[in-house]
């Protein structure tokens, strides 16, 4: 990007779906599309967008994460929460590395949104099922994202039931959050 003489301001990591059924139900390829769009992708975007940003002394990278970071594997998504864990912990590597550079870098961690996530996956009825209360608008996650970056938090959860959902998910023993996440989930896994 740089070698053509364009910088970019700003960086959204946003792109992303899920594969509801177990990992070897569906072709190796759709898999590796997975890795590529939530994985390579954005970390490729973000190397591309890196000497531009360290060069004016600014830039805003913004990570689309999620809840699903701080689950553990159950049945289904098999790739999911690895991936998005990585967007949340590359995140954290990149505020630490360039902070100092003048960028800001969020992983903005939602959990229920109202988009077309379920139904790209077929879940979408299943996604109605859960209690309003618990599905946030896209703009709401949005808003959220761009005022933590602002601010410069590096990690930012979307409304109180998510944070403590998070809190949940890292600090009850980790042989119950299995438990409870497989049990929560098996709704979800759209099985072989
Ligand atoms: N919805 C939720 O409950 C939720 C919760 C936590 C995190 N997230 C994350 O939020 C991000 C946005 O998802 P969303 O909820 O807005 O779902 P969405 O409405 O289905 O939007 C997904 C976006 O990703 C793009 N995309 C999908 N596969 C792609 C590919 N291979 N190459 C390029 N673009 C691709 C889609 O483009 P097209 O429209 O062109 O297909 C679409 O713009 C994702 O990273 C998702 O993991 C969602």
């Amino acid at each position: 990007m740089t070698a053509r003489g364009r910088t970019a301001d700003v960086l959204v990591n946003n792109a992303g779906f899920s594969i509801p059924q177990s990992f070897g139900a569906v072709p190796w390829s759709r898999q590796r599309d997975f890795l590529m769009t939530l994985v390579v992708a954005p970390c490729a975007l973000a190397h591309g967008v890196l000497p531009g940003m360290i060069a004016k002394g600014a830039g805003r990278i913004i990570n689309v994460a999620s809840l699903a970071s701080f689950a553990p594997g159950a049945a289904g998504h098999s790739l999911y929460p690895g991936a998005k864990r990585l967007m949340l912990t590359f995140s954290q590597a990149l505020d630490a590395e360039y902070r100092a550079k003048g960028l800001k870098v969020t992983a903005i961690c939602p959990g229920f949104t109202k988009t077309e996530f379920a139904q790209a996956n077929a879940t979408a009825h299943l996604m109605d099922e859960a209690p309003r209360l618990f599905r946030q608008s896209a703009q709401t996650v949005v808003a959220a994202a761009i005022a933590g970056n602002e601010a410069g938090k590096v990690v930012v959860i979307p409304g109180w039931h998510n944070k403590l959902a998070a809190v949940l998910l890292q600090y009850l023993p980790q042989g119950l959050v299995r438990a409870m996440v497989q049990a929560g989930s098996s709704k979800y896994h759209l099985g072989d």
